[in-house]
């Protein structure tokens, strides 16, 4: 898949869940509210981790100095929200911050997520021919299991592995099992 197609979907699934989210808060929903709040942080955790290990080292030099820039405060941005999951990460979803903090988090990402796409995907689609986008969308897309793999518990994991039929799972640990994983659905 194209690269920079894979990360727009990124962008929308989380887009889709602050919508979620904002009905959540409007009907006070604390429960439901903390629920989306980790599916949120799981997926920023992930995306955010993939562009700074495979996309972002790709394109910071690829390309003028506006590109290099751009990607310099694109680090900075991911850092300020890693700032704020850290903080919420502290309080209920009934804390009277909670709201005010998730809606600050909320517009940070938004305003990254469409200078990315508005602003740095066309840029880097004139600098790389499409066969180099696919195969950023390969790196991508491995960097991504690879991501999700290790968010999962030791248990998930060993479930996963016996549903792709990786022999010797039971005597693997938690770090072998997440590398077979990835490697298997990279492939
Ligand atoms: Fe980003
Ligand atoms: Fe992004």
């Amino acid at each position: 898949m194209d690269g920079l197609e894979l990360l727009r979907q990124d962008h929308d699934k989380v887009r889709s869940l602050f919508t979620s989210f904002r009905e959540a808060a409007d009907a006070e929903d604390s429960s439901r509210m903390s629920d989306l709040c980790s599916e949120i942080f799981h997926e920023l955790e992930v995306h955010t981790a993939i562009e700074e290990e495979v996309f972002y080292p790709m394109i910071h030099d690829a390309g003028g100095e506006d590109l290099t820039e751009h990607t310099d405060e694109s680090y900075e941005e991911h850092h300020v929200v890693d700032v704020l999951m850290e903080e919420i990460r502290q309080l209920s979803a009934d804390d009277p911050t909670f709201k005010a903090k998730m809606t600050v988090l909320m517009e940070n990402v938004e305003h990254h997520a469409s200078e990315e796409e508005d602003e740095m995907f066309p840029q880097v689609r004139e600098l790389f021919s499409q066969d180099q986008l696919e195969s950023l969308g390969e790196e991508l897309m491995a960097s991504k299991t690879r991501h999700e793999a290790s968010a999962m518990t030791k248990e998930e994991l060993v479930e996963q592995a016996r549903e792709m039929d990786i022999e010797g799972r039971s005597n693997m640990t938690k770090d072998e099992l997440a590398e077979e994983i990835a490697r298997r659905s990279g492939s």
